[in-house]
């Protein structure tokens, strides 16, 4: 049985001023959403976070389920932002996670293909496979956000191999980096990433110019599908919130919301 993944990211130091000001740790939940949102419901301060060892009911976003087995992380990040900073939540993750997992890692820049990137809106890839996932849920009445969720899975011991229905499509971290990877040093770093990019969104300085340098879908051809509707095209651009500027293969530029829409690249499958 693995260790405690959040007892040893506190015996390595956690410097951060809002997010982990509170830290509950399950042997095993359905989701850390849901343990969340009843933490946020309850009153939990701003910063709590849930860490689960394994998750019966992990899912992901668009309703599909999330392979949640031992040996890896996965956590929800209470937060309470405006409703101004909330559409940035999901790109902030982003960024923490890929530069998290470039340092826990240690991978060096000349890895280059080795290194951390993201599949619009926010699949954070290695070495062109799926690593770790971000889903984002709030909790609105009205204009005012009562709270947000960020939710994020990483596979760090995951035998992807194993797991038929993600074989082709994901890895771990174990099964890129040349030496085992500590998933306390993986949480700790991703803990203080997240914490220093929510510091400065407050701030007013949002992280989309670095997640968009991370992205990795833009000037690639890609299908894209949402409800009954799937089309091809070229991924051109983002614009200021995040969204996906798509060239159809008919010359029309449309903007998809990353809420709605699934995305396959035709390079990475
Ligand atoms: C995706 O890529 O579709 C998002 C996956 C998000 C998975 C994480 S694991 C921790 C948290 N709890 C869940 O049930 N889902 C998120």
């Amino acid at each position: 049985m693995p260790g405690n993944p959040v007892a040893g990211a506190l015996r390595g130091g956690l410097y951060t001023r809002v997010i982990g000001r509170r830290l509950l740790f399950f042997q095993e939940v359905a989701s850390t959403m849901d343990e969340a949102a009843r933490q946020a419901q309850a009153g939990a301060q701003e910063g709590t976070v849930v860490v689960a060892e394994t998750q019966t009911a992990g899912r992901g976003r668009l309703g599909r389920s999330w392979v949640s087995r031992p040996g890896n992380l996965y956590l929800t990040i209470v937060l309470r932002p405006t409703l101004q900073t909330l559409p940035f939540l999901s790109c902030l993750a982003g960024v923490a996670v890929a530069r998290a997992l470039g340092q826990a890692t240690g991978l060096r820049p000349s890895e280059e293909g080795l290194q951390p990137r993201l599949r619009w809106p926010n699949d954070v890839l290695l070495g062109g496979k799926k690593v770790a996932g971000i889903l984002v849920e709030s909790a609105l009445e009205g204009d005012v956000v009562r709270y947000a969720l960020v939710g994020i899975g990483i596979n760090v011991d995951l035998d992807t191999s194993k797991v038929q229905e993600i074989a082709n499509l994901a890895t771990s971290l174990n099964a890129v980096a040349s030496n085992p990877v500590s998933r306390e040093e993986a949480l700790r770093r991703l803990l203080q990433g997240m914490d220093s990019l929510y510091l400065q969104l407050a701030q007013g300085k949002t992280p989309l110019v670095e997640w968009k340098g991370l992205l990795d879908t833009l000037g690639r051809r890609v299908r894209v599908s949402w409800q009954d509707q799937v089309c091809w095209g070229q991924a051109e651009d983002v614009d200021e919130l995040g969204n996906l500027q798509l060239r159809r293969d008919d010359g029309q530029l449309v903007t998809l919301a990353a809420g709605d829409v699934t995305l396959y690249d035709a390079a990475l499958g």
